[in-house]
């Protein structure tokens, strides 16, 4: 029998990100007692990663913006995958929810008339983005940690959870976790158990992520019976560093092109223009002219090419370095020092300015970026219900990117800080209801505990095993060159029966040392998530047989009419991980006519 601490509470929350934190907020002003474990330290999630804004139609820029436009935006940006009923409360939730920041204090940038400041990004019809420069997503984490700690939300830091408990009829009552310090292991107790663990950017090797972003919630849910859709669809963001190679892959923020930025390839072209699909078309400048009127006048010009939304954009890079006109490392030129002044840019984008200049020792106040496509976001998720975040297993509750459905095909920017906290909350209030109207007593199961940690050990126990990072290393390489940007069936194919190959050396995997602070050990569990992430964005890219947003297919280039209709479903059964295509639920009437019509 393992030793380990043991903690109740009624909802325990797993990630301290904006999502987690909005939903221990929640659940905690219900009476619920609330816990949040993270794997890193408070106020260290990729949260911060949303760095230019958060997507609400407050309609403080534009008087004409509306949650009904901000719907359709970004149903349209999602090609149409989303869950309407997802799409529709974010885009009517949102305002309410960033004035709520503000109340709790967040110090948005300001209008003239000193109403939020609303910038402009891809996919948006209207300058939407809340924000705070380009420290957007720091500013909203203070705020909602602060509240969270002033609640009286319980945090627990540097502690890795490797496996939620079932009861005897499926349902969750609690995790299992390890200190990351100390190694030894812990057991939460509760009544539900949320999840907002973010996403699974580690698993790829160019990517805006940082370390912690390893897919576990996503592979909790999965392990514990509960449906995953539409995994296939990964967000390569069209702006991440690309030197020095120290810096690969580290986020740009969209506030860039949003501020007037321009994309350039190596011969001085902005060749955005080259790449706008007939379905933004209508909207979308075709010539600089005319995209350059729109700079000074917003309201009767198509926007610039460099604001389609990210997929298009990313893409649109991706051929242009293929066909040989990248930038010297690879990536394509950014250029905001020729439409910007210098002070603009060090007012608006003072991170930006730091981060070149420190890292690259480029002053982008007067030379060009360089940046090229980075792993950011996946939009697959654990399946919810929409009103209470509900997931397919009972107790089970998941909000913000481990959670799938919102953004459908591919999300726009800043709607995922939007979402997290207009589903934080509600998986806060969904978590907070289901455990106080509970009766029952949750309990671990001894023996199911004791499987968890004996498993969890095994890598001590073998000798002379490979080092997890030469697996995980192997991982990253296959995703990228395999299941990145532009797929083929053959490619997948190959990637799938790689990961067999991989499962089965992870499964070898052996540590050395002792279980305090242990990397290798913990990256060895990590493995096993970003393998099971990796497995199910795999599988379901094989059977989705057409391009649509973030999964684009060179083998099947157009959208099928027919696969727009299905979600791509992942189970795990006993036989392994399987996908079933099902099909989508029919959009609301008076929701559908917003695409055939005028809306304001
Ligand atoms: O580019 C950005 O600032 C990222 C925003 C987001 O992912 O929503």
């Amino acid at each position: 029998m393992s030793e380990y601490e043991t903690h109740d509470f009624d909802v325990i929350i797993i990630g301290a990100g904006g999502a987690g934190l909005r939903a221990a907020i929640e659940s905690s002003a219900l009476g619920a007692r609330t816990a949040v474990i993270c794997k890193s330290l408070l106020g260290k999630a990729h949260t911060v990663m949303a760095e230019g804004g958060v997507a609400a139609a407050l309609g403080n820029v534009w008087p004409e913006d509306s949650w009904k436009v901000h719907f359709r935006d970004t149903m349209r940006g999602g090609k149409l995958l989303n869950n309407w009923r997802m799409a529709q409360l974010h885009a009517q939730e949102a305002p309410d929810r960033v004035l709520e920041l503000e109340e709790w204090g967040a110090l948005f940038d300001r209008t003239p008339d000193g109403r939020i400041l609303q910038r402009d990004f891809g996919g948006h019809r209207y300058a939407r983005l809340a924000h705070v420069g380009d420290r957007t997503g720091l500013e909203l984490l203070r705020t909602v940690q602060h509240r969270a700690v002033d609640v009286g939300v319980e945090v627990f830091m540097e502690c890795k959870i490797v496996r939620l408990l079932t009861d005897g009829g499926g349902a969750v009552c609690g995790a299992v976790g390890l200190w990351r310090e100390s190694g030894k292991f812990v057991v939460f107790t509760a009544r539900a158990v949320v999840l907002a663990s973010g996403g699974v950017g580690k698993t790829w090797k160019f990517t805006s992520n940082s370390w912690e972003s390893t897919g576990d919630g996503h592979a909790l849910a999965l392990w514990s019976g509960a449906d995953m859709i539409d995994m296939e669809c990964v967000q390569f963001h069209p702006t991440g560093m690309v030197w020095p190679p120290s810096a690969r892959g580290l986020l740009v923020t969209e506030g860039v092109r949003g501020d007037g930025g321009v994309l350039k390839n190596r011969e001085g072209e902005r060749f955005m223009f080259r790449y706008i699909p007939d379905f933004y078309a209508k909207e979308t400048a075709d010539s600089i002219e005319e995209a350059d009127q729109w700079y000074g006048n917003k309201k009767d010009f198509r926007r610039p090419p460099e604001l389609l939304p990210r997929d298009e954009v990313a893409r649109a890079i991706n051929s242009e370095v293929k066909a040989g006109r990248g930038s010297p490392h690879g990536g394509v030129f950014l250029d905001i020092a020729s439409r910007r002044s210098a002070e603009d840019i060090k007012r608006r984008l003072p991170s930006m300015y730091h981060q070149f200049k420190e890292l690259a020792d480029v002053d982008i106040t007067t030379d060009a970026m360089e940046i090229g496509p980075t792993c950011h976001y996946i939009m697959g998720g654990v399946r919810v219900e929409p009103d209470t975040a509900a997931t397919t297993v009972p107790g089970l509750f998941a909000a913000g990117e481990v959670a799938g459905g919102m953004h459908g095909a591919n999300r726009l920017g800043g709607n995922s800080l939007s979402d997290l906290l207009v589903f934080g909350r509600r998986a806060g209030i969904g978590a907070a209801e289901h455990a106080l109207g509970s009766s029952r007593h949750a309990a671990a199961d001894p023996a199911q505990v004791d499987d968890i940690t004996r498993d969890s050990l095994e890598p001590f126990e073998r000798d002379g095993g490979e080092n997890p990072y030469q697996v995980h290393q192997a991982l990253q390489d296959a995703m990228q060159s395999l299941v990145g940007i532009i797929r083929t069936e053959s490619e997948l194919v190959e990637a799938y029966e790689a990961l067999a190959e991989l499962d089965a050396r992870a499964a070898k995997v052996s540590v050395e040392g002792n279980r305090q602070f242990n990397p290798g050990w913990h990256l060895a569990l990590d493995l096993q998530s970003m393998l099971a992430v990796a497995r199910c964005t795999t599988l379901s890219a094989i059977e989705r047989r057409e391009s649509r947003g973030g999964h684009t297919r060179d083998d099947y280039p157009q959208a099928d009419p027919e696969l727009g209709k299905v979600n791509m479903v992942t189970r795990q059964t006993p036989d392994g991980v399987t996908v079933t295509p099902e099909p989508l639920s029919p959009m609301r009437a008076d929701l559908a006519e917003l695409f055939t019509e005028e809306v304001h």
